[in-house]
């Protein structure tokens, strides 16, 4: 399962890995990248099953379909770059776009929305909170004063000044700010903590849940999630306390300890690689 098929990249290489009867369930939140993909896995068209969802409902849309169990669940996680390119998304501050954010069209919450309605409080909190910006409570009552913010460019302008950002600094100064929003709008979080559970409840012993982050949060999120679920005692004592009274079993068995990340040369071809990191884990026996 590709829980993030974006331009159906990862979902080509699994296809013609398990070539000639491997089948994919492919979805994505967006209904613009399931169409790329559509195009792009014609040839495979047999063999995959295209749902415009949110994988945080792989729990129950794979069952429903015929996939469970699974040998695979992948999650690349984030927006995808024809999302990032296309301006009237509004995912980038380079290029003037509406403040949308939303993978999903169709879900109610859009940046503009947030940017334009949140209590000032409640603005730098998600600030903080999702975007780790240290200059939070100055940027948030920068918008405030500056609304309505109808654009990215505008948004992009008013976080800067705001900011101050360093000469030189290698990130732009409202890099934070997107992120956070793009995160709340689409409970990017929520979604993956949901989704971790579920996946690893429809692997089949020696499976292999894998899962790519961008940032920090998120990854944060997939480094818990295995460290515990490769431990048979979580107790809030420790594992050599007895008696264990938390009656976990370890379900998963951590491929890679670090975090596997994109080397130089892929990075030289490929920027935004650069802050990547897979985190893989396999389904033990029960
Ligand atoms: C980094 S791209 C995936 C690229 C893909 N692996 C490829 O090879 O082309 C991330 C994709 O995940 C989708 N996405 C993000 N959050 C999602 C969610 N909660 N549920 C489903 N799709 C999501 C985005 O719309 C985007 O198309």
């Amino acid at each position: 399962m590709d829980g993030t098929l974006g331009a159906g990249g990862h979902a080509l290489a699994l296809l013609e890995a398990t070539a000639p009867d491997g089948e994919l369930l492919g979805l994505d939140a967006d209904p613009a990248a399931l169409e790329i993909a559509r195009q792009r896995l014609t040839a495979y068209s047999n063999r995959v099953h295209f749902v415009n969802a949110n994988f945080a409902e792989l729990g129950e849309i794979a069952p429903a379909l015929g996939f469970s169990p699974v040998h695979g669940v992948l999650l690349d996680l984030g927006l995808s770059s024809s999302e990032l390119e296309t301006a009237a998304r509004g995912f980038s501050l380079q290029v003037e776009g509406p403040l949308d954010m939303r993978h999903d069209p169709a879900s109610s919450t859009s940046a503009h929305y947030l940017v334009n309605n949140l209590a000032q409080d409640e603005l730098a909190n998600l600030l903080y909170r999702f975007g780790e910006e240290r200059r939070s409570r100055g940027i948030a009552r920068a918008i405030v004063s500056s609304r309505p913010i109808l654009t990215t460019i505008q948004l992009a302008d008013v976080v800067s000044r705001a900011a101050g950002g360093r000469r030189g600094a290698r990130i732009h100064p409202a890099t934070r700010t997107f992120q956070a929003l793009r995160i709340a709008v689409n409970d990017e979080l929520g979604a993956l903590t949901r989704a971790l559970p579920a996946a690893t409840g429809l692997l089949t012993p020696g499976g292999r849940l894998a899962v790519i982050s961008f940032h920090s949060l998120e990854d944060r999120i997939v480094k818990e999630f295995f460290n515990r679920e490769s431990r048979d005692c979580i107790c809030p004592q420790g594992p050599y306390m007895l008696p264990c009274t938390c009656d976990h079993h370890a379900t998963l068995h951590i491929i890679a300890k670090k975090p596997i990340i994109a080397s130089a040369l892929e990075i030289a071809t490929n920027s935004r690689a650069r802050s990547a990191k897979l985190r893989v884990a396999e389904r033990k026996e029960t």
